[in-house]
């Protein structure tokens, strides 16, 4: 009998670059307690990663990464049809929507080893440059958010870039390395351009091959209950039954991201303007947690803990002073509550954020003016000081649009301060017409921020 075609090619290929042997170590790889649903996150995100590769490729094909020429480009991605299909609009949304899918695929990837204590002995090294990946998909979304080049990339990126400049000493350093100079211009741009699209790909590929090169040595953890005979008595390998599982699951994502492409394309704003200072920026929903914190803690505190350095540095040494062999999850109360009461703190905070945001969307400069002229007739200043003048009875206001209040928290401060401080001496100013309430909210609301982040950098 003649062999059939594709193992003909097999034959071929088996006997010049051994071609069985490759996909018999590929695919039967032992996972003890057999195949689960539960294995599918890692595939999940390595997919997600693939469809940041290959729609990346093709934007880098029509973007151009200078002050002059992003904003366009960007805009012509959006317009850029074949016949009737928006070929541009849609590849631009799979990475946009690929992002935040892959940033939540890995922070899921990180709860469940996390709570699963796959971390611990002997897969510490795993671990760390898994870390490393997480580090690497969060300056890939940094950086990819000043890319199109309009105001929210440009503003978020001002402020994302000053809140590195408060941590001590280094700060400055590497926030001036970063932009490439004191303001944030074209060497930012180019900066970021070739970080996101040269170093970061390369970073990427070399470290995710090593945590499968590790992954392959050490094996997966497996479930966490069991004794090892029951394992291995269940056992199964990678193929069949979890190669299908891992391929729903990659499916699935792709369904999940298309269909987000699809019905919610990214939008594009105007044209970055340094001079429109009076914008209020926001930074991309995964980074929100961490502005919140930064609002709570005030800007100058929240520096020198430098919230990301201080998550990085807790999850670089975990599994150093987590020792004990113990996995399952019921067993490990402390470490496990820690872990679901912080992932409830960044999705209150993030929530609260996004929120807070609403109200405060745009500062309107007219209203602001308007609210100052009410704020100097009403005898605020009697009590608050800003910027240097005014007394000393209630908090100094001068960086009050920092504080992050919403602008209804606002309005009711100035109608019934009583509510939030029954103590207040605060008067309530409940003579105020309901105009005039609302431009004082955004005058309030502007203070610290007109200018914020950096008042003293030079604009570009
Ligand atoms: C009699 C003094 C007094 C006057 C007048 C006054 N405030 Fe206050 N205000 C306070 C004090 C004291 C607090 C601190 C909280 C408390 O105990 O009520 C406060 C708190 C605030 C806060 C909240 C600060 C924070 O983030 O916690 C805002 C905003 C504010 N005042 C705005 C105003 C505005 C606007 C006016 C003028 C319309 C005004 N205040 C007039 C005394 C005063």
């Amino acid at each position: 009998m003649h062999p059939s075609r594709p193992n003909r090619l097999v034959e071929y290929l088996d006997e010049r670059i051994r071609v069985r042997s490759l996909m018999q170590f590929l695919l039967a790889e032992p996972m003890p307690g057999g195949a689960r649903w539960a294995y599918i996150f890692g595939s999940m995100v390595l997919f997600s990663l693939i469809i940041q590769f290959v729609t990346g490729v093709m934007l880098a094909f029509d973007y151009g990464g200078t002050p002059d020429h992003a904003w366009d480009s960007v805009n012509y991605i959006d317009h850029l049809k074949y016949g009737t299909l928006p070929v541009g609009r849609l590849i631009r949304g799979f990475h946009y929507w690929g992002a935040s899918v892959m940033v939540i695929l890995v922070g899921i990837h990180l709860l469940q080893v996390f709570i699963w204590g796959a971390y611990k002995r002997p897969r510490e090294v795993m671990w760390l440059v898994g870390v490393v990946l997480l580090a690497l998909t969060m300056v890939a979304a940094f950086t990819g958010y000043l890319l199109p080049w309009d105001e929210r990339a440009y503003w978020g990126t001002i402020v994302g870039t000053n809140m590195m400049g408060i941590i001590p000493v280094v700060g400055p350093v590497i926030k001036s390395a970063i932009r490439g100079g004191t303001g944030l211009g074209a060497l930012t741009l180019s900066h970021f351009f070739a970080i996101h699209t040269m170093v970061l790909p390369s970073l990427f590929i070399g470290f995710f091959a090593l945590h499968m090169v590790i992954f392959r040595r050490v094996g997966p953890a497996g479930p966490f209950r069991g004794s090892p005979s029951e394992l291995e008595e269940k056992k199964e390998y990678f193929y069949p039954r979890q190669v299908l599982m891992d391929s729903l699951g990659m499916l699935f994502i792709f369904i999940l991201v298309a269909t987000l492409a699809v019905l919610f394309p990214p939008g594009l704003e105007a044209m970055a303007n340094p001079a429109n200072s009076s914008y209020s920026p926001t930074p991309a929903w995964y980074f929100d947690w961490i502005f919140e914190l930064l609002k709570m803690i005030r800007p100058e505190i929240a520096g020198v803990l430098g919230v990301p350095l201080i998550v990085g540095i807790l999850l670089v040494v975990w599994p150093f002073f987590d020792k004990s062999p113990e996995r399952s999850p019921y067993k490990r109360p402390v470490v496990v509550s820690t872990i679901l009461l912080s992932l409830g703190l960044i999705i209150v905070l993030s929530l609260e954020a996004e929120a807070g945001y609403k109200p405060m969307v745009a500062l309107d400069r007219t209203a602001m003016a308007r609210g100052k002229i009410v704020f100097d007739h009403s005898g605020c200043m009697g009590c608050h000081m800003v910027d240097g003048k005014g007394g000393k009875v209630g908090p100094d206001l001068s960086e009050e649009g920092l504080v992050g209040h919403s602008e209804h928290w606002l309005k009711v401060q100035f109608v019934n301060s009583k509510a939030h401080f029954p103590q207040s001496p605060m008067p309530d100013f409940t003579f105020l017409k309901p105009e005039q309430i609302h431009d004082l909210a955004q005058y309030v609301s502007s203070l610290g921020r007109a200018g914020w982040p950096d008042p003293t950098a030079p604009t570009p």
